[in-house]
């Protein structure tokens, strides 16, 4: 039974962050800018080798340089036990790197830390840190799927979705003569995640039993159970506090070494440590995105009904870890009707630094081949690549077979086509100009799946009528602690600016990784249980009193509403709730309540939006530049139309990057990334984004939560790739496969 929906005041409005002027005054307070008094910084030290052993590792020079308080080695080091994350990792911390940093000597990617050299200033442990000489014996890295075949293998699952699937016999259509057929292989470079805050921790040791973390992570609770169980501490015993994060796209949502290095150089060095990774570090040792390579094969009548789909991705992981990019999760599993569907993932292990979550996993890169293939079918048969893709609109989820709660992507693509001005293109490639420049107009379908899983959380009404509000949730800068101060407002019926929320700190109860699209769905969700619980007990207080109005009513059928009321289930004026904490002399009342990840149902929760991109393209440089986006999305009803909005044009950006110009290069001989600070892995800066409009269509996905709303924090970055790289084709008349489309790709 879903939730009754929730009245709307708050939620809905275009509410200015309510972080805003501490973020822009420099008072939101990140991970490496804690001040602990007496804090040593630490410096880490990677391999410059990508497969191999270490020989000898050499650190007396290191040891006697100035300021230096300790050389850690895995010679020395004291050993850390490797905790494997909780089950289903959703619920424990995550960790995909699952090596102990500084176990052994074995090397499996280059970057992989070797040494931490903790010294009084930053500029000393950098010196020393160079005094550091290591002698390896190294043996050739495996850096390519082909030169990986050995390891590959079909993984079963991933998050406890299936990996391997057909339905229906797709061999048989691609067989079939009569049908039109499309078999391409795409691929895509790996890439890396770049937050603007590079991942940081500050340590410090309490007492022998009590760490504290400043950690800037997707993630405080997972934190605290790896670290918990890393060093054999009582899981309270571990405070992990974030309270602030400056973008993390993935990168900050497992547990990566640095971490456990910062809290280990603290424990041997005896006083509170500061490591902060260098852009360059953030490229080895935080998780990459996959190189994928995708083959799609669509098998479609000449009236553009598409009769088989399907998607294989060949992906990549390394020696530490395991990782699945589920790529067809943004393609042939979910976006469009087909009697005949199959996909399927092989795994490689590459000696390059671990694959990890980054921004939609799986529907970023899945979303872009599968999105290209289904302009190439639109292209061989003559049809307009809007009308093909509203012809194959699902009613009921392609694979699974059920309905999904709502589903709008032919909205989204009418509404998009409207406001892009799409009946003016001309269908014939190389046929539209502007000037000397060639003009591309392409369209893709965006879609995400809808996440809501576990958090609890805490409200405490004040008898001055403010609401503190707590969770071990974040803000990873895309706006969750403004929107879901908008649900605390309309779940308590009181205004945003009574409303104190508190997220980031291990000690708040159980919040989610800030992963998947979450955050908002179930925060919000654990909001609005929290404020029923509360109503019950303002309730309590005052059923008894023969002089409130609410005398006699059943506690547990009241409600709070606005302004600052409670009231019976049918309204009315009721009683104010501070009347009643007054009357009752209570100056504080707590309430808990708890959002718990369901089961799966009858219903399919999911996103789907359609991006429309136009593209010029100057003929003497080729250079390819974005010149509008119009984006439309369906993600339920939207919390706030300024942050939701934001989420889906920052998702837009990166896409952008990832079409034209962003790519993690590993040297082909030593594995090292070659691209590894902001000047030669290129994400997009102002100069290189377009005239950017965002819509949103849809009702409220009340079958989902209260709120009606579903996530916005991913779905931005799909399709987008493939909507530049189809308005490359229609202006240029050239299909460019591999990511990222450079000016020598289309000369
Ligand atoms: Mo996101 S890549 O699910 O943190």
């Amino acid at each position: 039974m879903p939730a009754p929906p929730l009245q709307t005041r708050a939620i809905g409005q275009p509410l200015e962050r309510v972080d805003g002027r501490l973020k822009v005054t420099g008072a939101a307070t990140y991970a490496h800018e804690f001040q602990l008094p007496g804090a040593a910084q630490a410096v880490l030290v990677g391999s410059t080798i990508a497969r191999g052993t270490l020989k000898e590792l050499d650190t007396a020079e290191a040891e006697k340089a100035p300021g230096v308080l300790k050389v850690l080695t895995h010679l020395n080091a004291p050993k850390l036990k490797s905790p494997s994350g909780g089950p289903g990792a959703m619920g424990g911390g995550i960790r995909i790197e699952q090596r102990a940093p500084l176990s052994d000597a074995i090397i499996s990617y280059a970057g992989q830390y070797i040494a931490v050299v903790v010294a009084r200033t930053l500029e000393q442990a950098r010196a020393a840190a160079r005094l550091i000489r290591a002698r390896y014996e190294a043996q050739p890295p495996v850096l390519t799927f082909a030169a990986a075949a050995e390891s590959a293998r079909k993984p079963a699952q991933s998050f406890g979705e299936k990996l391997q699937e057909t339905k229906g016999d797709p061999q048989k259509a691609f067989a079939e003569t009569s049908l039109v057929q499309v078999d391409q292989t795409y691929s895509t470079p790996a890439e890396t995640h770049n937050p603007m805050e590079n991942s940081a921790t500050t340590a410090w040791w309490e007492s022998p039993e009590k760490l504290v973390l400043y950690d800037s992570t997707q993630h405080v609770k997972g934190v605290q159970d790896i670290a918990a169980a890393a060093f054999g501490l009582k899981r309270e015993n571990v405070r992990v506090i974030c309270p602030f994060v400056g973008g993390g796209f993935g990168c900050k949502g497992p547990v990566w070494p640095h971490t456990l290095l910062a809290a280990l150089a603290a424990k041997v060095a005896g006083v509170p440590v500061k490591l902060e990774l260098s852009r360059a570090q953030m490229f080895s040792g935080t998780g990459h995105r996959t190189p994928t390579r995708q083959r799609i094969q669509l098998a479609a009548g000449k009236d553009g009904r598409l009769q088989a789909v399907a998607q294989h991705a060949d992906i990549a992981t390394s020696p530490v870890g395991e990782f699945t990019e589920a790529c067809a999760f943004g393609g042939a599993k979910v976006m469009y009707a087909s009697p005949a569907i199959s996909f399927s993932h092989t795994l490689h292990t590459l000696n390059t630094g671990q694959t990890s979550f980054m921004r939609a996993p799986g529907e970023c890169p899945g979303s872009y081949a599968f999105e290209c293939a289904i302009d190439e079918l639109a292209a061989v048969l003559k049809m307009d690549p809007v009308a093909l893709r509203l012809l194959n609109d699902a009613r009921e989820h392609p694979l699974k077979g059920i309905p999904f709660s709502t589903r709008n992507l032919t909205r989204c693509y009418k509404l998009g086509a409207e406001k892009f001005g799409w009946a003016d293109r001309k269908p014939e490639a190389r046929s539209m100009r502007v000037g000397r420049d060639f003009i591309g107009w392409g369209v893709a379908s965006a879609c995400y799946p809808a996440n809501q899983w576990n958090a609890t959380v805490r409200m405490r009404l004040q008898d001055d009528g403010l609401v503190l509000i707590q969770c071990a949730a974040h803000d990873l800068g895309t706006g969750a602690y403004t929107a879901l101060t908008q649900i605390a407002a309309d779940a308590l019926g009181l205004e945003p600016a009574k409303i104190k929320l508190e997220l980031g700190h291990s000690d708040f109860p159980e919040g989610p990784v800030a992963g998947g699209s979450n955050t908002t769905a179930t925060v919000g969700s654990g909001l609005v249980a929290a404020a029923d619980v509360l109503a019950e007990k303002l309730g309590r207080l005052t059923v008894d009193d023969p002089k409130s109005s609410l005398y006699r009513a059943n506690a547990k059928d009241l409600r709070l509403d606005a302004p600052g009321r409670l009231v019976g289930p049918d309204g009315g004026k009721g009683e104010s709730i501070l009347d009643i904490l007054e009357r009752a002399k209570v100056k504080v009342l707590e309430a808990e309540g708890t959002q718990k990840m369901s089961a799966p149902g009858k219903l399919a929760f999911h996103s789907f939006g359609a991006h429309f991109c136009e593209i010029r393209l100057d003929p003497d440089t080729c250079m390819v530049r974005v010149s509008r986006v119009v984006s439309v999305m369906d993600c339920g009803r939207v919390i706030n139309p300024r942050t939701g909005a934001s989420q889906i044009l920052g998702g837009v950006v990166m896409g952008l990057g990832m079409a034209l110009s962003e790519e993690t290069i590993h040297d082909p001989a030593t594995g090292l990334p070659v691209t590894r600070n902001l000047a030669d892995y290129h994400v997009p800066v102002h100069a290189d984004t377009a005239a950017m409009e965002v819509h949103f269509v849809g009702e409220p996905d009340l079958e989902f939560n209260s709120m009606g709303a579903r996530g916005m924090g991913e779905i931005g970055v799909t399709g987008i790739a493939a909507a530049v790289a189809n308005a490359v084709y229609h202006a240029t008349g050239k299909r460019v496969r591999d990511l990222p489309i450079t000016p020598s790709k289309l000369v």
